[in-house]
């Protein structure tokens, strides 16, 4: 039998836990290989009593490619031979707040976890879901002493989504036809889903859709504030988008990227497009299907868009330094 990949997930029990699981267990985001799926979360009995009903949901649908699951409140148990650890486990906003208001409250969870990490398989990649995703990314990766920064990630693969779907509905295609969308620098309100290096059917978004006071006004607008947007509508976070996003993101890095595509992920700063070394913030990326990937470089940003990068980018130094008492290295 294929050795089965180990797959952690944080926040198990929690409402993106729930889509999530099923998809990763189903087959669906590794393909044949089996899938053994460690699931952590908090250890109060409310939460583990949840958590073993998830799991034992997951089990009950039978997948051929599930090769087991364990549930445990330990991170040094969850993220064990782990190849993938999806780090969700953290408070979600409510109305009103910004994503940046959870700072404190959930930066001090990637510390114990990040070090947790260090048990990881060698082929360990991390995506840190739980917001502020982008800063609690950098304080998992800076806890986690001998795993490369490049390993970790942060998800902006939503916010991808978001502005597709968003340009499909302005133009009248499906998301199918829409590409090269990048969301560059932090998942907060800041953040900039260019427009000016997307297709439509193979043609510039700038020709298809042509109204340039739309894409620079509502349809950035809408995308940054698409989070709050749902919240305001369901009572609670995004969860089941969230969880596709993550799946998303997955198979993005799992498997090598075509080389006219690309996809957005906050990952460690290359210093591409004027990005601040330092920080995890959102780039267009390819991955080579083998564990690594590359920044892609020569997109053209007009002076407009760069200022958009800048000011996102400028916030992450920002939220650093409110969280660097709990960094390490
Ligand atoms: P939820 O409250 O439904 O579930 C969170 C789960 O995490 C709960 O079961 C909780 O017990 C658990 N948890 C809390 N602290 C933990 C810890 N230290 N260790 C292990 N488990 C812990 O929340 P949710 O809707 O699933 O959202 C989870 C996080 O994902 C939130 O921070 C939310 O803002 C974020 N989120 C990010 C994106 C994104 O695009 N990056 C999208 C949606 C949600
Ligand atoms: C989202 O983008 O939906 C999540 O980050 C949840 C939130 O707080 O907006």
């Amino acid at each position: 039998m294929t050795k089965p990949i180990v797959v952690a997930v944080t926040g198990a029990a929690g409402q993106i836990g729930y889509s999530l699981l099923f998809r990763l267990a189903s087959g669906e985001t590794f393909g044949d290989r089996p899938v053994f799926l460690k699931l952590l979360d908090l250890p109060i009995p409310e939460a583990q009593k949840k958590l073993e009903g998830t799991a034992m949901e997951v089990l009950d649908c039978g997948f051929r490619t599930l090769a087991g699951v364990e549930c445990t409140a330990d991170p040094n148990v969850a993220f064990d031979g782990a190849s993938w650890a999806l780090l969700v486990g953290s408070k979600p906003r409510g109305p009103g707040m910004a994503r940046a208001d959870l700072i404190r409250e959930n930066g001090p969870i990637f510390v114990g976890q990040g070090n947790a990490l260090q048990r990881g398989a060698s082929d360990l990649r991390v995506l840190v879901v739980g917001n502020p995703c982008n800063t609690n990314c950098l304080i998992a990766a800076s806890n986690c002493a001998g795993v490369p920064k490049e390993r970790f990630g942060a998800m902006t693969r939503l916010d991808e989504n978001r502005a597709i779907a968003q340009l499909a509905a302005k133009a009248g295609c499906t998301n199918a036809d829409v590409a090269r969308v990048t969301v560059f620098g932090n998942h907060s309100e800041s953040m900039y889903p260019d427009f000016e290096n997307a297709t439509i059917g193979g043609k510039a978004v700038t020709e298809v859709i042509g109204d340039r006071d739309w894409l620079q006004g509502p349809f950035v607008q809408a995308v940054q504030n698409r989070g709050k947007a749902i919240i305001a509508a369901r009572g609670l976070s995004s969860a089941a988008s969230a969880a596709s996003a993550a799946i998303d993101h997955v198979k993005d890095f799992e498997r090598k990227t075509p080389t006219d595509a690309w996809f957005s992920a906050a990952v460690w700063s290359d210093g591409s497009y004027d990005s601040p070394l330092g920080i995890y913030t959102s780039l267009p990326v390819q991955s080579d299907g083998k564990g690594g990937y590359s920044v892609v470089q020569g997109l053209r940003l007009s002076d407009w868009a760069k200022g958009k990068v800048a000011a996102t980018n400028k916030e992450l130094l920002d939220e650093r330094a409110v969280v660097a008492d709990l960094l390490k290295g």
